[in-house]
């Protein structure tokens, strides 16, 4: 059986001493954890992150990056900067960013290979509306969003790339996808990688379920046989329930 993975994303959350203290309550707390541990900060507290996690068993990753190595871009972070900064991961295409910031499946793609090309690991999130979902539309929503900003993403780069499927309203609502639901959907965007990539790809990818996760949810979703484990936010900020998320798979 895979470990699985437990990203925590902090979004426009904490300062540096908040995340010094944040650092110092949780290494303790995951030490003896066999998942991997990844917290997703703010671009400001990235080098009291890294300096934080130095020597630990807790990854450290930015929450965006531009597809640009420089130039003018105001505003934005280039992958080598976040390599340079000791950053393994970054989150891209998060549904917020998708909304407020007008990310589409193409800019995620080339987020996503600027990422890989710099040497990041992206944890790329998909994930439907509500109103997609009403309207029976989840799988075509999930196809596209795999078939175009994956487009040209190799075998050999999806290895070292992380999928987060996160419903859009599920998101810091507090209403959670069901055990089922998210299976459901998690193993249906298993099947449109398996269908480009070939199954044992698709086996192998690590495939999250992000949306009000927390510690009271997270053993039961994180047994489903197709979730590989969280992206978690809200509940990402506070040592002990991100440390219980931790352990609620061991
Ligand atoms: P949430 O956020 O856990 O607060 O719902 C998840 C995410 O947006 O990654």
């Amino acid at each position: 059986m895979k470990n699985k993975i437990i990203a925590g994303n902090w979004k426009m959350n904490k300062n540096r001493a908040e995340t010094e203290s944040f650092f110092a309550e949780l290494l303790p707390l995951v030490a003896d954890t066999r998942n991997t541990v990844i917290l997703c900060v703010p671009f400001t507290d990235l080098c009291k992150a890294v300096k934080s996690a130095q020597g630990t068993n807790i990854h450290i990753g930015a929450q965006n990056c531009h597809w640009k190595e420089s130039g003018a871009f105001t505003g934005e972070i280039a992958p080598s900067m976040l390599v340079e900064t000791g950053v393994e991961y970054v989150i891209v295409g998060h549904s917020e960013r998708r909304t407020y910031f007008g990310e589409t499946d193409a800019t995620v793609l080339a987020r996503t290979k600027a990422a890989l090309n710099a040497g990041l690991k992206p944890i790329v999130c998909i994930g439907e509306t509500l109103q997609e979902r009403q309207s029976g539309k989840t799988e075509e929503v999930l196809k596209r969003q795999v078939t175009e900003g994956f487009a040209d993403i190799s075998a050999e780069e999806l290895g070292r790339t992380v999928v987060a499927y996160e419903p859009v309203w599920a998101i810091g609502t507090g209403v959670t996808a069901t055990d089922e639901q998210a299976n459901d959907a998690i193993k249906y965007v298993r099947s449109v990688f398996a269908e480009k990539y070939g199954k044992a790809v698709a086996d192998k990818l690590f495939i999250l379920y992000g949306g009000s996760m927390n510690d009271g949810n997270a053993a039961n979703l994180l047994a489903m046989s197709d979730v590989d484990g969280g992206l978690i936010g809200g509940a990402s900020l506070v040592p002990q329930k991100f440390a219980a998320i931790v352990h609620s798979h061991r």
